[in-house]
């Protein structure tokens, strides 16, 4: 099968399109002819081998995480899944399984999702990583009817689906975005708009209930400043010291830090869906490359500048 593989750590150029064995199920398995899946800074960081305690050294290892497709092979003791479902999810690369940038990708049924009908396979391959982590840093705030949220990193995987829920929530949404997609983070329903190039909204005098920040490089000291008594900052990049300072603040401080990852429960999946079937969240698609641009693409990515996803088309 075509995928796309490293045989060592490092940058773009590690990366090659080329043929791998074909995967078999194990146990509780099936195997999914990929359809779409779309790029995330977890892909570039495990190929860069910033995650190399967790990923290990056994190469070749295919890239990529979300994904969608179709079942084609069903393990032993599957039970609910069959040949010719429609599927998506997020296979867990960073617990050393295959990546889903390959024709094929061999993953445990507790990492699927059957496809809603009539959802493409390209915005299904757009949802899981950005889309669950959004909600689920957004959902650790209560309820946000009538607050200040904002967004930093606001146009990007994540960030354009925490404006949307924000929004669809009944908050009042500044975006934290480059001057160049200003426009487009309004049009996500931004009510303000600030270029972080330009102005440091830990500066200014306005103070928000919630700062989610997609982008995660914001420091707490910074951010307490432009935090309300008792607000909240979500960060989706919890470094030890944010998690240590997290639970001081939770003890003893007056604003405090929750940590925004990534949950793939079936209940966070179906209110996903829901917030898509009622129109309140749209997945932007910035690109959509076949498999044999992905080389390209993930250079693409990394440079910045995407709005919301990019997609590889695998078959
Ligand atoms: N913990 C988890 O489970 C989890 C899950 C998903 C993602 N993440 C992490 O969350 C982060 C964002 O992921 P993503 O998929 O949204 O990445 P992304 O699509 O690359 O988006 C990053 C965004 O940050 C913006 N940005 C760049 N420099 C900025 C700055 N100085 N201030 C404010 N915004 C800035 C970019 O805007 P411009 O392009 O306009 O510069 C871009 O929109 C990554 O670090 C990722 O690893 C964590």
């Amino acid at each position: 099968m075509k995928a796309l593989y490293i045989k060592s750590y490092g940058g773009p150029e590690v990366m090659q399109v080329g043929e791998l064995p074909e995967p078999q199920p194990r146990r509780r398995e099936v195997v999914v002819a990929v359809k779409a899946s779309s790029i995330n800074p977890c892909d570039w960081k495990v190929r860069a081998g910033e995650m190399k305690f967790m990923t290990g050294k056994t190469f070749p290892k295919t890239l990529g995480s979300d994904f969608a497709g179709v079942v084609e092979r069903v393990g032993a003791g599957v039970t609910g899944v069959s040949a010719g479902d429609r599927v998506y999810g997020v296979t867990p690369v960073m617990l050393r399984k295959p990546g889903a940038q390959a024709e094929r990708l061999a993953v445990a049924t507790n990492r699927l999702r059957r496809m809603p009908d009539g959802m493409s396979f390209d915005i299904a391959a757009a949802l899981p990583i950005a889309g669950l982590t959004a909600l689920n840093g957004l959902r650790q705030c209560g309820e946000l009817q009538g607050k200040t949220v904002l967004i930093n990193g606001a146009t990007g995987g994540v960030g354009h689906f925490a404006v949307q829920i924000a929004k669809a929530h009944g908050a009042t949404v500044t975006a934290v975005c480059s001057d160049r997609n200003a426009e487009r983070a309004r049009s996500l329903g931004a009510d303000a708009v600030i270029d972080y190039r330009k102005q440091d909204f830990t500066l200014g005098s306005i103070r928000y209930d919630v700062v989610f920040d997609a982008h995660g490089h914001l420091k707490f000291g910074a951010v307490a400043r432009a935090l309300k008594d008792h607000g909240i900052l979500v960060t989706t990049l919890p470094n030890f010291a944010l998690i240590a300072r997290s639970v001081w603040q939770k003890m003893f401080g007056s604003r405090e830090i929750k940590l925004g990852n990534l949950r793939d429960h079936p209940e966070d999946y179906a209110e996903l869906e829901r917030l898509l079937a009622e129109g309140l969240v749209k997945p932007v698609i910035d690109k959509i490359a076949p498999l044999a641009e992905a080389v390209q693409s993930y250079k693409t990515f990394e440079a910045g500048g995407t709005v919301g996803k990019l997609v590889l088309r695998i078959a």
